[in-house]
Order: C-alpha cells, then structure tokens, then sequence
C-alpha cells in the first residue's frame, strides 16, 4: 500500500460549454488499481465495449438526433484544440483495452468526416485483447461517404460497418436526414462496404412511428437474404433537443408481428452476453431458422431494458467518459493526458470510474421523471456516438 489518498473522483457538469475542469490530480489514487482485464462495476458487470465518438460534427440532420433548429448555423462545433488527438485516443483505448474491452466501435457524429480517420484505424487496429487476439473493430456511419472511402477502410484494418438506414423511399429518406440526401447514395456505400468485405454489415432503422413505420417491410424485404443484419431501434428519449414523445415509440414488439405477419421469423438466441439487439431469424417452411435468408434486430431501450449486463463505456470527441448513454455527466480524461499522467495513472482512474459505476437509465427510465434529479442537461447522442 502506498502513502497516496483515497481516490476523488470528480464529476463534470456536462455542459459542453464549462470548462474542463476535472484536475488531474482528482483521479490520483491511493489505491492504485492495476488494470488486469477483469473490471466490473457495482453491478458486477465487465467492461467491454467502448465507444469512441471521433467528431461532433455530421452532414445530417436528423430530427430524432441533431434537429436542425437546434443544430444550426450558429451551432458552435468543438474547437479542433478540443478533439482528442489520435494519438491520444489510442492511448486511451490500449488502457481500456487493458481493461477487459473487446469491441472498439467509432462513432460521431459522422466519424467518417474526421480526417484522416484512416490513421487512426490503423492504430487501434494493431491493439490485441487481453487475451491476445485482434479487437472487435467497428464504425456507425450514416453511409454518405461510404461509397468512396469503404476500400481504404478495410486496407487500414477496420474490420466492419453498420450503417444508418431510416427508409428506402427516397422522399422518406430525404426528409429523415433532412439535408435532402439521396437514399440511392447510402445504398450504393452499403454495396461498396458489401464488395470491400467490411462484414457482417448491420443496418440500423430508427423507427418513429407515424413517419417511417411503412418502411419497416420494404426494408425487411430488401434485406433478407442479403447476408445483412437489419435492426429495427426504438426511438429514444436519448439527449435534450428532440422532443421526444412516447406516442413516437412503436414498440419492438410490434414491429416483430408486423413482419412475421408476411415473413415468419423464429426467436434467435443472444449471441454475446449484454448484447444490445434481440434476434429473429427468418424461418423456412418447417418454422426453422433458414440461415440463408438470414436474421433481423429489435433494439428496445424504451420498452425492455437491457441495463442488467450492459457492458458499454462512451469517450466522447473531447476526451469525457460516459458510464451512459443518458448521462449528463463524464469524466475527464483529457486533463489527466495533457497533465502527462504515467500510464499507470490512466489505468487506475479508469479502473476507479468503472468500479464505481451505478448507471441504468432504461431501468429507472419509467421510474424517473426525464431529468429528475440532476437538474442537468443530458449529454446529446451526437456529442458521445449511438
Ligand atoms: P453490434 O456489435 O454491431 O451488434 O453493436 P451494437 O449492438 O452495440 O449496436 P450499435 O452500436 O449499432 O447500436 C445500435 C443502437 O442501439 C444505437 O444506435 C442506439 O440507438 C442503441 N444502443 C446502443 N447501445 C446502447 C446502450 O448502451 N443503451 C441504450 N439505451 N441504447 C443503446
Ligand atoms: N433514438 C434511437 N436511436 C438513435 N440514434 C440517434 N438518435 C437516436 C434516438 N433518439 C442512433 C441511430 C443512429 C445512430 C447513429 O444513433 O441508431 O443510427
Ligand atoms: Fe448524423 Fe447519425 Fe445523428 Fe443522423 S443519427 S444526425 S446521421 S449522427
Ligand atoms: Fe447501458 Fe445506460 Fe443504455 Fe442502460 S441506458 S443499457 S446503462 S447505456
């Protein structure tokens, strides 16, 4: 045991416009915690998954996520002195990495809009889990630059996409992302990622009941059979600028009947522990799952929560760990880099901040009034990545 003091963890006010103003010295520990690959959290769950948003900024502006009367032209962007470098990020990930992480998934924003997002690919895909193997590396994109950039993601070692997919009628389309962009466009990225062997690619369809809920069968038709995972995701009361409102929900469950109605599906079992998508396979004539024409996702954070092994830690642009994806609250990292903390240091407050960690917003969701008791603004989806 050293002479060092019980470790402080500090939270942030999560405004985005306060300064960072954790001091590196809060997360100093006495207790060093030593990272071994076996973390958990007050819940006995594992860190797994973590989530590194790599901009701010996207070229879409839908409503569900970045409505353009809050997202407007006078939006102030984090300066590019706030982003965390891509050195940085990957300093980062080998101490979560260290920590039992397996899965590196990059988001944004539009993470294909930082530049040269390419390099740091190649970074984070020279890491090795704890157990010695290759990270489950993985990126959310919203497919507009896909078509050109899906061959030099796969060179730089990025191993698959999901894309983003609301609909394929174009108007529905256009109107969803509300920038007016073509849905041939995505589709022609999904084809490209498909021929550049960025699989098994994923497909994600918020669904918003009474604007695209009439796209849900075309798009299972279309990709059934295709080697694609198609997800439907309930549109969520995630952030602070969408107006979220439950009678937008529809709910997982009808979405399965809606679809099984005209193409039989069979329960699939979960394959990962604290995975965030129930599976449905499509069934052959004998009620079977038939492996070639695939599976699809529901994704129900609204109306069945999957907190209980939820297993996700999120760095936001600037460095800020979230414990949630409704937390108003993140921890930063970024002082404590450019404070030139020893590796050890780094290892230790991540340890510290998971060990800690209480966060089960879907359970407590139907319990909580939205906001209830932080008076704080929650942190917006666009700002730490799905
Ligand atoms: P795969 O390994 O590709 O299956 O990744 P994933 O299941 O983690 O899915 P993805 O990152 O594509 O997430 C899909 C959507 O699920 C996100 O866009 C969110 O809408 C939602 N989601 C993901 N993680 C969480 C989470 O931890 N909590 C909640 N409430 N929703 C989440
Ligand atoms: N509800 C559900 N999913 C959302 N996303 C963004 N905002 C929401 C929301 N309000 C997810 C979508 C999108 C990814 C980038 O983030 O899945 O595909
Ligand atoms: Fe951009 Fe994705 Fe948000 Fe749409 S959901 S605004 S594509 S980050
Ligand atoms: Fe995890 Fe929070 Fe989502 Fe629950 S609401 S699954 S704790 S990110």
């Amino acid at each position: 045991m050293t002479e060092r003091k019980t470790p402080r963890i500090v939270p942030l006010v999560d405004l985005r416009s306060a300064s960072l103003r954790t001091p590196a010295a809060a997360f100093a520990a006495d207790t060093q915690i030593v990272a071994t690959g076996l973390l958990t959290d007050t819940q006995q769950r594992p860190l797994r998954d973590l989530r590194i948003s790599v901009t701010d900024r996207c070229n879409f502006r839908c409503n569900y996520c970045m409505p353009k009367e809050v997202f407007d032209k006078d939006h102030q962007y984090l300066p590019h002195s706030a982003l965390l470098s891509f050195e940085e990020i990957t300093r980062l990930a080998k101490v979560f990495v260290a920590h039992g992480v397996q899965k590196i998934r990059l988001t944004g924003g539009e993470p294909l809009l930082r530049k040269n997002i390419e390099r740091l690919i190649e970074q984070l895909s020279a890491l090795r889990t704890v157990e010695g193997r290759p990270l489950d590396l993985t990126l959310t994109t919203n497919g507009s630059l896909l078509a050109r950039k899906a061959r030099a993601l796969k060179a730089a070692g990025l191993q698959r996409v999901t894309v983003s997919l609301d609909g394929l009628d174009d108007a529905v389309f256009r109107s969803m992302n509300d920038v007016d962009f073509p849905v041939a466009d995505v589709l022609a990225g999904i084809e490209a990622a498909q021929a550049a062997g960025l699989g098994p690619i994923k497909i994600n369809m918020v669904v918003k009941r009474g604007t695209n809920e009439h796209q849900i069968l075309p798009m299972a038709r279309r990709f059934m059979g295709s080697g694609i995972v198609l997800r439907f995701i309930e549109y969520m009361d995630v952030g602070a600028t969408n107006g979220w409102r439950m009678n937008e929900v529809m709910p997982s469950a009808e979405v399965v009947q809606l679809i099984h109605a005209e193409l039989p599906l069979v329960q699939l079992e979960p394959s990962n522990p604290g995975e965030t998508a129930e599976r449905w396979g499509y069934a052959d004539a004998a009620g079977q799952h038939d492996q070639a024409l695939g599976e699809i996702g529901v994704i129900s954070s609204v109306t069945q929560a999957f907190c209980g092994d939820c297993n996700r830690a999120r760095l936001s642009t600037e460095g800020k760990v979230y414990l949630c994806l409704f937390a108003a609250q993140g921890y930063d990292l970024r002082a404590l880099l450019r404070a030139e903390a020893s590796e050890a240091d780094l290892a230790s407050a991540v340890g510290h901040i998971w060990q800690g960690r209480t966060d089960r917003y879907s359970e407590l969701r139907s319990a909580l009034a939205p906001d209830a008791g932080s008076g704080m603004r929650r942190v917006e989806m666009s700002y730490i990545g799905g």
